[in-house]
């Protein structure tokens, strides 16, 4: 099992697709292990996204990000961190492949509705910066059995 973090961007609350992006993620049938809503201050935007922080949109993507508030989801399953980067699509939503979230919900190359961490050491990381190890639930998800084989 593998964790990954997932944000619901700005533009995502704003849109009311909150329900619909989190179910993508559990029909899957991962399981959400930690969830927050919470405003994202430039501090924070600029520790989250510190490889990006001298580019030159950056400074729209801050206000973006800080414009509304989030919601920052602990998403556990096998694989997760791969597969929740393919199920979010590529970064401009008018290039993500269709079936994607990006790819079905987003026409813009930065109001694109979801982060997702994009390798483990990044997954570590930014797991880190949002939740405390105490703030994630691990529960046993009772349908485990109707999801996977017992050696998968
Ligand atoms: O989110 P992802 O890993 O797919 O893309 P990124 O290249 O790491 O960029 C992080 C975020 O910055 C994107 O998801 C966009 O919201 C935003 N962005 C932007 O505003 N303008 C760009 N030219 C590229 C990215
Ligand atoms: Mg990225």
């Amino acid at each position: 099992m593998k964790r990954t973090l997932v944000l619901l961007k700005p533009d995502c609350v704003q849109r009311r697709l909150m329900g619909r992006v989190i179910s993508r993620f559990e029909e899957k049938g991962f399981n959400i292990v930690g969830m927050k809503m919470l405003r994202v201050t430039p501090a924070l935007a600029r520790q989250h996204y510190a490889e990006h922080v001298q580019k030159s949109w950056y400074p729209g993507l801050e206000a973006f990000i800080t414009s509304a508030p989030i919601v920052a989801m602990v998403v556990e399953g096998p694989d997760a961190i791969r597969v929740v980067r393919e199920m979010v699509g590529a970064t401009n939503g008018l290039k993500a492949v269709a079936g994607t979230i990006r790819g079905d919900f987003s026409s813009s190359r930065q109001m694109n509705l979801v982060h997702a961490s994009d390798s483990p050491e990044s997954a570590q990381r930014e797991l880190a910066i949002f939740f405390q190890e105490e703030e994630i639930c691990e529960y046993t998800p009772l349908m485990s059995d109707a999801l996977r084989a017992a050696d998968e």
